[in-house]
Parts: structure tokens; sequence; C-alpha cells
């Protein structure tokens, strides 16, 4: 059933789903997640691709066993992000990732981010790669255990604003000794809260923003010594912070584009892109 939730409401409502009750997604919402997997991998200009992996009945043992370290339980389904070894764009394929993702939480789908703590050998066994393919995160997608009553739905919300850093950590005005509160960001007062609620690799939060003359500069502050074996998963987490961003101004009416732009030099950040409303 594909709901008609706000973007914005869907952003809220979204929390990583560990445990599944084993029901096969119904045939009507699985097309409609196809469909939209489809044209993402029709559009996309980075060397990626997404596609859904469903374990049939007689894979029971498989169902069970299918690596992700039993992080995850009765989960059929599987999203799976497939990148070309060349493909250095993770801050694009965190954008599409989470576009999917948000999709199926529209569709009453539960989810859960795996970039860690899932077994690649096992998921190139259900996924044909090309040889210059790898797999750098999935997901696992159906309903979760004990569907939640609009209560708990809530109540998640709420836990879920408390495990996100406070404003003051996060957004900036003019330079990073300055906090940007909710009154002084004005209209982009949503926008930001949607970045601030985004899902990132083991919460770290990477993401900054600092609101200038010019527009809103997004960086990645990097933790030391994590992430980057073999995919930079932080950077990804930009672009879901990119996605969150852009699609909540774009509901509330604000327009604007990503650019490359003069923006202040800030120590111990990476610059990324700036939004430029118009
Ligand atoms: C890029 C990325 C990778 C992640 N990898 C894992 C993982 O390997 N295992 C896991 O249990 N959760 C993983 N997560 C889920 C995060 O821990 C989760 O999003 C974060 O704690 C915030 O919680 P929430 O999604 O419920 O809002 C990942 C999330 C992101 C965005």
């Amino acid at each position: 059933m594909e709901t008609h939730q706000s973007i914005i409401e869907t952003m809220k409502i979204r929390t990583s789903v560990r445990t599944y009750d084993g029901e096969a997604i119904a045939v009507e919402t699985l097309e409609k997640l196809n469909e939209r997997l489809r044209a993402i991998n029709a559009a996309t200009t980075i060397k990626a691709r997404f596609v859904i992996s469903e374990m049939k009945d007689t894979d029971g043992n498989a169902v069970k066993k299918l690596g992700t370290y039993g992080v995850i339980t009765g989960a059929k389904t599987y999203l799976v992000g497939i990148i070309d070894q060349s493909e250095t764009d993770a801050v694009q394929f965190g954008y599409l990732f989470e576009s999917i993702v948000l999709y199926a939480t529209r569709l009453g789908l539960g989810t859960c981010w795996l970039g860690g703590t899932f077994n690649h050998e096992d998921f190139k066994k259900i996924v044909r790669l090309g040889e210059s393919e790898k797999i750098v995160i999935v997901s696992p997608v159906g309903y979760r255990k004990d569907r939640t009553t609009l209560l708990e739905g809530i109540m998640r919300t709420m836990v879920k604003a408390n495990n996100r850093k406070p404003w003051t950590e996060l957004f900036f005005n003019q330079d990073k000794t300055q906090a940007l509160d909710e009154e002084r960001a004005g209209e982009y007062a949503i926008p930001l809260e949607m970045v601030r609620l985004a899902p990132s690799a083991s919460n770290k939060q990477p993401w900054r923003v600092l609101h200038s003359d010019t527009g809103f500069h997004f960086y990645l502050c990097r933790t030391k010594g994590y992430g980057l074996a073999s995919y930079d998963v932080q950077m990804n987490d930009l672009g879901i912070a990119k996605y969150h961003f852009e699609t909540a101004a774009n509901e509330l009416g604000l327009s604007g584009t990503w650019v490359n732009t003069d923006h202040p030099i800030v120590e111990a950040w990476e610059y990324v892109t700036s939004w430029q409303g118009r």
C-alpha cells in the first residue's frame, strides 16, 4: 500500500528496522519498488545500480544464514547497492540509495542501511556481479515484526530526535563559532531538521552545514580512523543529507540548486557542496 505521506513526514517516521515478520512483500508493492529501481538505474549518472534480491521460501536456511551476522532477523528481501570499482562518487550513491529507502518507507516497508554488518561473499552468491562491480550497501526490506501502532511510531520519532546531535553541533552561521538556530534558519529550519534526522553510518552524523551569504554549505567532519576501507561511507552519509535537505526544501516550495561555489574554508571539515536558493 502506498501512502500519500509527505516526504517530510516519511523522514520523521523512518527508523532502522532490524526485526522482520518473515512475510513476503505484497506483489503489487514489490512491483512498485522494482519500478522505482528501474527508473533510478535508467537515469543514474554514476556507475552504480540497485537491485532487489528476493529469497524464495525453499531457501529457508539461506534466509536465516544470509550474512548479516545476526543483526537482521526475519528478512527475505534485500535491496542491494552495487557500484563499479572505478566509481568514486559515494555522495551520489548515498543520495540514490536513500531515495529508495524513503520510497520503501512510504510503501509501508521497513529498511536498515547496512554498510558494515553484512557478509559480502554471501550476497555475491545471490546477486550476479560484473567483473568490476562490488556490493557496498545492502538493506533488508519488508514488514517490521509487530508492526508499530501510530503511538509507537510517534514515540520512536521522539527517541530518534534524542539520539541526534543538537543544532548547535551541526549548523552554523557565517563561521564555525556562531550557531545557526531555528529562528535564524527561517524557512530552511525544516530542511535542516531533516538533515539532523537522517540516518548515518554508526549514527556518527558527520554532516555540518554552514550558512553564509552565498548559500548553505555542506561539509564532512570525518570521524578519525572510521570507514574508508573500500568505500567512503561518510561521504555516502553526505549524500543522504543532501537528499533530505533538497526534497524537504522542494516539498516546502523552496527551490534551489546544488553548486560548487565560494565557501568558507573550515579547518578539519571537507567541503562537499552548496545549496543556493532561487
Ligand atoms: C551508510 C550507513 C551504513 C550503516 N551500516 C549499518 C550496519 O552495518 N549495521 C547496522 O546495524 N546498522 C547500520 N546502519 C544504520 C545506522 O546505525 C542507523 O541509521 C543510525 O544508528 C540511526 O538510527 P535510525 O536509522 O534508526 O534513525 C548504517 C547506516 C548508514 C547510513
